[in-house]
Order: structure tokens, then C-alpha cells, then sequence
């Protein structure tokens, strides 16, 4: 009996119960009136339940519907970025039966009784998506005794059904495989250390998925910050649904038929990620907790002795005065000042730890300017009751900011002066779920109320909201304080929107093979789910990892927009010389390479930028026609360029590699292979097997250790020709610290590559942008053992 109650722990510990079954709930009742709108169409039905389907672009519609009741007035959303859209050429057709609608793109056919609603490309009149039964919701409280919180609202749910074929990607930061077809999910930020794959919920909550299927994609964006159920025929093979306890039942339907064209509009809708600064794509190193100053300084000589590249370095929660964030400990750190110069002039930047747990004073008698200003200000969360609520978290009792209200998002920002004043380039939001070492589960959150816009809202609304604002605040600030310097925001947790704000890293993985494993298909999601700048403690987080571990690990994120190794307080040391010469070589190799790399990065990090299309993407998003990428997560590609195939176990030296139709060129030895085959590479511990697109022109930089040490000259295109001997490829550029960028201050050349009969002739196809990078040379240079 003991062992199983143990076991049954156990799995209770590592998935979550999901036994919510949306076939029992009531059915939205069928339609009655309909009244157009400018944008679109409101329907009343039978059961005094309305939908709103407002038309935002040919490829973008708005669903929304209240049940029971009309569509309420208030509208408000922390994700959406843009709310006036202008709206396109669209027409309306009525029958007895149906409603339809049609924008160039789409044909959205509402059938009146039950209500029931299609999405179709208006040009083959090919059916995308639709629904397997009618909206739903909670009316007679039968899963209130499942619900997390059952004060949370009504459960809201929508139903689509499943295609036979049809494949799941995005749902943001989830411990599982590429394809979610098959599996279900919750969102509900959760601190969730040493997760393993399938562990659920974890950090983030980004409700927004993408369905393909024959080659064909659409987007959904289910915009509801509640405790959210997402279920792609986990529970049955005839449908695939989603549904929150509480709020609307509200998304948004995105056309492809391209990923790449959703990715961009769903970047649209939820915010386009900024530009960080260069450097922030430079190798970084952490560790809780690098102190006194002196050990900093030791890790960093300890990095340009051995000729390792870095630009920044990052102080965790011990830098501060007991855990005080807005401090700094007078012993360990007496001059922060002086040593983020002295590091400086080496080259590295310095990012702090900023955690949203306030410390509360036990003397009352201290004075402690973020605890007693908040206060006074009453900036604080409080339960209903008009109690503070007073979290357990680093400092021991606390305070969390309602950062639902704009002073106080203000009041947090302008509080990082002590940051920006002493030479801090970055900071690192962390354990804002929120973390509560109470009650990891939120239970004990409930009742907090936030101010909300003046809704006055709980817990249930905001939890997955919260690092959202708390990252919007941190930024908004660090752009106050440094107006001509681009923030740089790490967070743990987020909502769909973070990219405005802030870049990610997933939080305190395993030094395990498994928890690798899980790297890619996790940051290939993540990209897919508008966020492109991610990353993972590089080696893992907690647990003995080991040499080959850590150069396999480096052999993943050497490529991956954040690229830091981190290791917990208790763990075995972890730097890249820490396993001794022969796996630090290797190492180096990867870093060095990374740097060289940097034009092409930074400019595929633009494209992200640009386009909502990430940097690091999983094959499907560039080959979406070709199912063999359709669950291949063991690969991944850097832009539309770079294929890398990482080694993922222990002693292995081999490994089997997807190539797409197509020429390829295997970076290491550029022999070319003809692709739409799976090839067998060898790859002992210093090769990460890498194939270059033939078509492609690859831009590369000087070997440096650190953004800046010298100039970006020459710029080399490596040229992989296609099989007509042609090549194309982009280098974007720009003085990669302020955001003049975002006024023109950008150089974006395009260039083409042609084999003649002396070797390749490089030409500049295409140029934007006011920037003026400098006298530098570019080269162009065959890759391949072709003739020059
Ligand atoms: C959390 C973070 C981890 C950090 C630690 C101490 O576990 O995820 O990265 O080192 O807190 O601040």
C-alpha cells in the first residue's frame, strides 16, 4: 500500500491530472440575428450568447464569444501589440443556413444551427480548420470540482476536429517533443526545477499553436491568461480542443498556408521581438553564485587566458545584500561600479539577477527603500481581504509588485538606476511565475487581487500574466534610464507578448543526456511561438554533468541565440575548462566559431526580427511540404541556411542526418551530397555534423573574444553554389547597441554569387537602410572544392 501511495506521488508529482471533459459541457445555442459590423459580423443566439468574428487582415480573424450573455465592452489584453488594424477587401453572403465571409484569402462559413464555424482558403475553397462541435461552456458547474480554482469563472472551451494527418507545433515552453499531436497540456506558470520531458506545466504559458496538415498551416491564438487545457487528440481521435477556467473564449485564427507567413503575423498581433544588443549573442557565463567581486574577476581572466571567447558575465542572487534586489552586498561587492569597468575593459559585460520577491523586513525597524517606498506607494499585491500578501521566496518573507498597475511598473523600472548607475548592462528576471516557496502550486495565491485596469481581478486572470509585466517594467525602465542603449531582458517565465520585452533561457534543467535531448525540440517550439531569442543553461543546471556533456551541450547552443553556461550553487564546477584540456579545445573551437559566425547570426537575428521567423528552427518550418521533417527534432537549422545535426547520447560517434531536397555541403569537408535522403555522418566528440544549404552565401566575420574587439573586417561570403553554380545570401549590420535601427540607421545588403569561368563573381543585389558601417572589405570566396 505504502509503495503505491508512493507511486502514485510520484506520477502525481510529474503530469498533471486532465480529466476535463469538454463533451459534457453546454453547447452554445444556435443563431438567431445576425448584425454586421465594419470589420465583421456579430451573431445572437437562442441562448443569449453572442460571437464577435472581426476580420484584422485577409489572413486574420478575431472569434470571440460570450455565452449566455452579450459580448462584454471591456477588451483588454497584455499580449496584443496592435490593436487598429486596417481592415481588408471582404464580403458577406447569407443563406437560410450559413453565414459566409470571404477576404481574399479566407472563407469563413458559419452554419447558424448548431453553430458551427469553417475556415477555408478562399481561392481552392480547401477546408483548413473546423469546428468538431459548437463553443462551449461551464453552465452547470460540472468540472467546477476539477477546476485548479473553482472561484476562477465559467470553463470555456472550442473543439476543432482532427485531421487524420494533421501535426501540432508552438503551445511556447513545454518539456516535450516538436509535434505535440497526441499529447495534452496545461498552462499555468510553474517553478519547476530539474523538470524532465513531459513534466507539465513548467515556466510559460503561450497559447498559441500551429496545425499542419498536407502541407497546409493555420494559427491559433487562444488569448486567455487563465489556466488554460490544450489537447491535440490526446484524449480523442476526434478532436483537438482548448479551454480555460475563466475569462473568454477568445482566439485568434491565423492562414498560412506558410508557417513563415503566421510567424509573421502573429508577431504582428503579439509584438515584433526588439533588437538586443550585439553583444548579447556573445558567450556568456553564470553561475549561482560567482562572489566575492574578486572570483568574477578570476572567471573572467580565467576566459582570456585561456583565449576562450565572452562578453558577459552574470552575478545570481548573491551579489545582493541578503537577497535584497535594488542592493548590493558591501563585502562581497564593494565597488560594483569598478569592477563593471575593470571587466569592461576586457571586453565583458556584467548582468544581474533581479527577482520579484521584495524582501519584508522581519525588523520593522530597518529601512529598506524598495520594501518601505512600495509600500507607502502601495505598489504591493494584497489578498482580498486587504491583507499583504507576503510570499516566501530567496530574502524569506516578501512582497510581490502589482505590476498590473502603470506607476508601479514605473516605480520597478526606475528603481534599476542602481543597476544602470554602477555599469550593469542587463538584467536577468528570474522566479517570476511567481515563485512562492509556500505553495509552488499557486494554491496559496488565490485570493491576491490585482488591480488589473481597474477590473480588480485575482489570481486565476493574472498568475500567467505576471512575468509578462514584470518584464515589460524592467525593460520600459532600462529604456527610460538608457534611452540611446538597447534593453536586455532575460526572463524565466512569460505570456505570449514577452518577446516586447524580453529574451529566455528554460530555466533549471538537468545535466543530463535527456534534458539535452529536449534542447532542441524546446527552442525550435519556442521560435515557433513568436519567441526567437532562447536558450538553456549550456551543460545543464543541476547534477554532475561531465566533459562530454558539456562540449555535446556547447555543440547545440554554440548556435542558439543565448548562449550561456550556468550550473547551480551546489553543482560540480562547470566552465569549459573544468573537464580538463581535451574537451576545453573543443570547446574553444565552438566558440570561436560562433564568433566568426556573427555576422550571420546577427543578421538571421534581424530576420527574426523583421518577420517573426526565429533563427533557430526546426527542419518543418523551412520544409513544410515534406513530411519526413514533420516530427524531426534531433536537427535543427539556423535560418534557411545552416543544418546541424547534433549528437544527443553518450559514446556515440555516428548518427543518421535528415537532409531536405535539395544540394548540400557538409561544413567540415564540403562534400556534397544530393539531399531528400538520410545520410549516415560520422561525428566524434570535436565534430557537431553541419551541412550548408548549396544556394546559400554564408557571411563570416573575423575570430574575436568578444563583440567589438575588432572591427567586422573582412566580411567573407562563403559561397555553397547551387546546381546552376549561383548563390544568394544577406548581411545586415548596424552599430549594434542603440535603437537608432528602428529608425533606418540599418544596412541590409543582399547579394548574389555566379560562377563564371574565372571563379564566382560576387554582385550586391539589393541595399536598405541609412547605416554607413565603415571602410571594410568584402570577400567572396567558394567554399566547396569547386573552382574559385
Ligand atoms: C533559480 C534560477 C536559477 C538561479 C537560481 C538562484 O533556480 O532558475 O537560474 O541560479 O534560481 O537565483
Amino acid at each position: 500500500m505504502k509503495r503505491f501511495l508512493v507511486l502514485i506521488a510520484i506520477l502525481g508529482a510529474t503530469t498533471t491530472s486532465f480529466a476535463q471533459d469538454i463533451t459534457t459541457l453546454e453547447k452554445i445555442g444556435p443563431v438567431v440575428s445576425v448584425q454586421r459590423t465594419s470589420n465583421g459580423v456579430t451573431l445572437s443566439c437562442q441562448d443569449n450568447s453572442q460571437v464577435q468574428l472581426s476580420i484584422l487582415a485577409s489572413d486574420l480573424i478575431r472569434i470571440r464569444a460570450s455565452f449566455t450573455k452579450p459580448i462584454p465592452a471591456r477588451d483588454h489584453s497584455w499580449a496584443i501589440a496592435k490593436e487598429n488594424w486596417t481592415t481588408p477587401r471582404w464580403d458577406i453572403s447569407e443563406t437560410p443556413d450559413l453565414i459566409t465571409i470571404t477576404t481574399d484569402e479566407l472563407e469563413v462559413t458559419l452554419h447558424r444551427s448548431p453553430l458551427l464555424i469553417e475556415f477555408r482558403d478562399a481561392r481552392t475553397h480547401q477546408l483548413i480548420n473546423s469546428d468538431e462541435r459548437p463553443m462551449s461552456y461551464d453552465a452547470n458547474g460540472r468540472l467546477a470540482s476539477m477546476m485548479f480554482d473553482p472561484k476562477a469563472g465559467m470553463f470555456v472551451a472550442a473543439s476543432k476536429k482532427l485531421g487524420f494527418d494533421e501535426h501540432f507545433y508552438g503551445l511556447g515552453e513545454k518539456a516535450a517533443r516538436l509535434d505535440k499531436r497526441r499529447s495534452s497540456f496545461v498552462n499555468w506558470n510553474s517553478d519547476t526545477p530539474g523538470y524532465t520531458e513531459n513534466k507539465d506545466p513548467i515556466y510559460q504559458t503561450i497559447p498559441f499553436y500551429i496545425g499542419l496538415q498536407r502541407g497546409i498551416a493555420y494559427g491559433i491564438f487562444f488569448d486567455n491568461s487563465y489556466r488554460s487545457y490544450f489537447d491535440f487528440g490526446k484524449s480523442s481521435q476526434q478532436r483537438a480542443w482548448f479551454g480555460a477556467e475563466g475569462g473568454e473564449l477568445n482566439y485568434y485564427f491565423f492562414y498560412g498556408p506558410s508557417i513563415k507567413k503566421i510567424l509573421g503575423r502573429y508577431a504582428d498581433l503579439t509584438g515584433h521581438m526588439p533588437l538586443p544588443p550585439l553583444w548579447a549573442l556573445g558567450n556568456q557565463q553564470s553561475r549561482w553564485s560567482y562572489y566575492p567581486d574578486t572570483m568574477v574577476e578570476e572567471v573572467v581572466s580565467e576566459y582570456r587566458k585561456r583565449d576562450l571567447p565572452l562578453d558577459v558575465v552574470h552575478l545570481d542572487i548573491d551579489y545582493m545584500n541578503g537577497y535584497r534586489v535594488f542592493t548590493f552586498n558591501k563585502e562581497r561587492f564593494p565597488d560594483p561600479k569598478a569592477l563593471t569597468e575593470k571587466l569592461g575593459r576586457q571586453g565583458v559585460k556584467v548582468v544581474t539577477i533581479v527577482d520579484p520577491g521584495i524582501k519584508n523586513p522581519p525588523d520593522k525597524n530597518e529601512r529598506y527603500h524598495a520594501f518601505d517606498e512600495g509600500l507607502a506607494k502601495n505598489f504591493f499585491q494584497h489578498r482580498r481581504n486587504g491583507d499583504l500578501f507576503v510570499p516566501r521566496v530567496w530574502p524569506g518573507e516578501s512582497v510581490f509588485v502589482d505590476y498590473t498597475m502603470p506607476e508601479a511598473r514605473k516605480w520597478w523600472g526606475d528603481l534599476h538606476r542602481v543597476y544602470t548607475d554602477n555599469g550593469i548592462a542587463g538584467i536577468w528576471n528570474d522566479m517570476n511565475e511567481p515563485s512562492d516557496f509556500v505553495d509552488q502550486t499557486g494554491k496559496n495565491q488565490l485570493d491576491v487581487v490585482s488591480y488589473d485596469e481597474g477590473e480588480k481581478s485575482t489570481h486565476a486572470k493574472n498568475r500567467n500574466t505576471f512575468a509578462l509585466l514584470m518584464s515589460r517594467a524592467t525593460y520600459e525602465g532600462l529604456e527610460r534610464l538608457r534611452p540611446d542603449r538597447r534593453p536586455y531582458v532575460i526572463t524565466r517565465a512569460a505570456y505570449a507578448g514577452i518577446q516586447r520585452y524580453a529574451t529566455m533561457w528554460t530555466g533549471d534543467t538537468n545535466s543530463t543526456w535527456d534534458a539535452l535531448a529536449l534542447n532542441i525540440p524546446m527552442f525550435t517550439s519556442l521560435g515557433l511561438s513568436g519567441e526567437p531569442f532562447v536558450g538553456s543553461d549550456v551543460g545543464g543546471f543541476i547534477g554532475r554533468g561531465n566533459g562530454e556533456l558539456l562540449v555535446r551541450s556547447y555543440q547545440v547552443s554554440f548556435l542558439a541565440p543565448f548562449c550561456r553556461n550556468h550550473k547551480v550553487i551546489d553543482g560540480y564546477d562547470q566552465e569549459p575548462w573544468r573537464f580538463g584540456k581535451y574537451y576545453e579545445d573543443i570547446i574553444r573551437k565552438y566558440l570561436k566559431l560562433r564568433y566568426t559566425l556573427l555576422p550571420f547570426l546577427y543578421t538571421t537575428l534581424e530576420e527574426a526580427h523583421r518577420t517573426g521567423v526565429p533563427l533557430f528552427r526546426p527542419l518543418v518550418l523551412n520544409y513544410q511540404d515534406d513530411p519526413s521533417t514533420y516530427n524531426l527534432d534531433d536537427q535543427f537549422m539556423i535560418g534557411n541556411d545552416l543544418l546541424v545535426a547534433p549528437i544527443l547520447k553518450p559514446d556515440v560517434s555516428k548518427r543518421l542526418v535528415y537532409l531536405p531536397a535539395g544540394t548540400w555541403y557538409d561544413y567540415w569537408t564540403n562534400k556534397k551530397y544530393a539531399g531528400g535522403t538520410m545520410i549516415s555522418v560520422d561525428a566524434p566528440l570535436d565534430t557537431v555534423p553541419m551541412f550548408v544549404r548549396g544556394g546559400a552565401m554564408i557571411p563570416v566575420g573575423p575570430s574575436m573574444n568578444y563583440v567589438g574587439e575588432k572591427p567586422a573586417d573582412p566580411i567573407t561570403f562563403k559561397i555553397y553554389p547551387d546546381d546552376n553554380g549561383s548563390a544568394s545570401g544577406a548581411l545586415y549590420e548596424d552599430d549594434g547597441l542603440s535603437p537608432a535601427y528602428k529608425t533606418g540607421a540599418f544596412r541590409r545588403t543582399t547579394f548574389t554569387a555566379r560562377r563564371g569561368p574565372r571563379g564566382f563573381t560576387g554582385s550586391v543585389a539589393s541595399q536598405e537602410g541609412t547605416y554607413n558601417p565603415g571602410p571594410r572589405r568584402t570577400n567572396f570566396v567558394s567554399a566547396t572544392d569547386e573552382r574559385r
